[in-house]
């Protein structure tokens, strides 16, 4: 059990530093660009996308975690920070990157989400254009970018999940929660999505409930929707998450060396070198990608 002025200390280490510093190049040029989404709401999408970012980051990583969950966003809940920018401070007021990041810990940033993101559908092409401006920047500046989705897959998010590098959907081992995901990887394919999906089974109360869930939903994609997906791998139901969300420190910080934290370090380092492998073969960018839904969405206009 922590002291109180421990909590204070740790939850200092989090505060430490407001804005971003001047930042260098990435060490790998282009960012790996991992959107973590879900069907069912509440899974703990939120939780794994800090964690994960924080352990990329202990790795010497430079890390960006951006909250795309409009309305519900809660990253810097989490980390018991209150921030004033968002993410539609570049979308929608044209304020660059930089003054919208909040530096974290070490080598790990993030952006907030807030509500509006809808109206990205509706920016003109300045808003457009200097958006896929910084966001390519942003590319240039970090080794690996998360995106935190909100539950399902609205209009607003599909540009981002659909140019990510690494789609990631996390599941429980409930049936609802199985469903939902099945579902979501339904609309990811019904949107000519043709890379592998990802999964992470949430919330494991056995070593073999991981397993089983994945077969269990492999199985639903492989029969009805002819795709294949990956398994990333399973995180146990353990009380040190709800203690983190309460206490607003995230577990990987306050306890770096428990079972939950290392199986943590192995998920994040799997998508990350996965990723890694996928950014070289890939020709086609992220911000080729993005910017091709613009364009698109200008000819459907
Ligand atoms: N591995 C776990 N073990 C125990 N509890 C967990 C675990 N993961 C998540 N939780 C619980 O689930 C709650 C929701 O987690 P989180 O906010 O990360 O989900 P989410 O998928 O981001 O939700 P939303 O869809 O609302 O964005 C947490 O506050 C925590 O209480
Ligand atoms: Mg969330």
């Amino acid at each position: 059990m922590m002291t109180p002025d421990q909590a204070e200390g740790l939850r200092r280490l989090v505060q430490q530093s407001q804005k971003m510093a001047p930042a260098p190049l990435s060490s790998s040029g282009q960012a790996k660009t991992i959107a973590i989404m879900s069907g069912k709401g509440g899974v703990g999408k939120s939780n794994l996308t800090l964690n994960m970012a924080l352990a990329i980051a202990k790795a010497g990583k430079r890390v960006l975690v951006i909250d795309l969950d409009i309305g519900m966003g809660n990253i810097d809940i989490l980390l018991g920070k209150t921030t004033t920018n968002s993410i539609l401070d570049v979308l929608l007021r044209k304020r660059p990157f930089k003054t919208a990041i909040t530096k974290g810990t070490e080598n790990f940033y993030y952006i907030s989400g807030g509500s509006g993101l809808e109206q990205l559908f509706s920016l003109d092409t300045d808003q457009w254009s200097f958006f896929l401006k910084e966001m390519e920047q942003m590319v240039r500046e970090f080794d690996c970018i998360f995106f935190d989705m909100g539950a399902g897959l609205s209009k607003d998010q599909l540009p981002f999940v659909l140019s990510a590098g690494e789609v990631v959907v996390v599941t429980t081992p409930e049936p609802t929660s199985i469903m939902d995901a099945y579902s979501a990887i339904k609309h990811l394919a019904i949107n000519q999505f043709e890379q592998s999906v990802q999964i992470i089974v949430n919330r494991c109360k056995t070593s073999s409930e991981g397993s089983e869930t994945y077969r269990k939903l492999a199985g639903v994609v492989s029969a009805y929707l002819h795709r294949k997906l990956v398994f990333a791998g399973a995180v146990p139901d353990d009380p040190a998450v709800s203690n983190a969300v309460a206490e607003q420190i995230p577990f990987y910080i306050k306890q770096p060396h428990s079972r939950l934290s290392k199986t943590i370090t192995l998920l994040a380092d799997t998508l990350y070198h996965q990723q890694v492998r996928e950014a070289r073969r890939e020709q086609h960018t992220f911000i080729d990608k993005l910017s091709s839904f613009f364009k698109r969405r200008k000819m459907d206009s």
